[in-house]
């Protein structure tokens, strides 16, 4: 969370106060002065000192396994949501999805509070590769995996950055891929291979990332983020 709004909830300082205290270099972050207040912290990746006293977060991480109907936002009125898949007391406020999936699109999805870390995961200038599992109706040929590393152009003319496609198995009726995509435009998996004449008829993603789709989450179920995984977003803190 921003580190002015951490300060004020936990040491009510007001504005004018706040301010000196980033002036005067009583802020710090893993032992150094931090002066910028908007700075994204988070108590179990930084040690956040003001004036002596350690402060704590409490931002919620869940990686969500998400099924095939379920709709990547927290209200809807006809289908189940991302957030309906959390245990009632895990709903907590300000949560919501990191990237959005498709209805039809199964797999990992990042659910936090922490509205800065979700920002700049999806900030094309980070370039956080996304990982999808693609079946599509049709074969995929070695010009395909061309197309994609030099850039798919959509049929309105919006140009994508370079992919890989990574071709598992190619049959005339149906065929396997990797894809990796370092953006994530309005359903492109699926505009990018229509440009090349095939349908996606299944989807899924399997990492955001450093993140990856883990055994322990099969379909539908989801869990807190690992220290580990929390520590190896650490870059995208700032
Ligand atoms: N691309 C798509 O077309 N759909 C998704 O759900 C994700 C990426």
């Amino acid at each position: 969370m921003r580190l002015d709004k951490l300060i004020e909830e936990q040491l009510h300082t007001p504005r004018k106060a706040m301010k000196r205290l980033f002036q005067t270099g009583h802020v710090l972050v893993n032992g150094k002065i931090e002066r910028r207040g908007e700075r994204n912290v988070d108590s179990d990746l930084h040690d956040i000192t003001v004036q002596g006293k350690q402060l704590k977060t409490h931002e919620s991480y869940f990686l969500l396994h998400k099924p095939k109907g379920v709709v990547t936002a927290n209200h809807d009125d006809r289908h189940q949501t991302v957030i309906d898949c959390l245990a009632a007391n895990d709903r907590v406020a300000d949560l919501y999805a990191v990237g959005r999936l498709d209805r039809d699109t199964q797999g990992l999805v990042l659910l936090t509070s922490n509205g800065q870390l979700g920002y700049a995961l999806m900030h094309p200038q980070k370039k956080v590769t996304k990982r999808y599992e693609v079946t599509v109706n049709g074969p995929l040929t070695l010009a395909d995996r061309a197309a994609f590393e030099t850039g798919i152009v959509f049929h309105d003319g919006t140009r994508c950055q370079p992919a890989q496609l990574m071709i598992q198995q190619s049959h005339s009726e149906e065929s396997q891929a990797t894809v990796l995509i370092t953006e994530g435009k309005f359903h492109q998996i699926k505009k990018m291979f229509l440009t090349r004449g095939v349908k996606v008829i299944a989807l899924k993603r399997t990492a955001i990332g450093p993140l990856t789709l883990t055994a322990d989450l099969p379909v539908g179920s989801y869990r807190r983020l690992h220290q580990n995984e929390l520590e190896r977003l650490v870059d995208y803190f700032h």
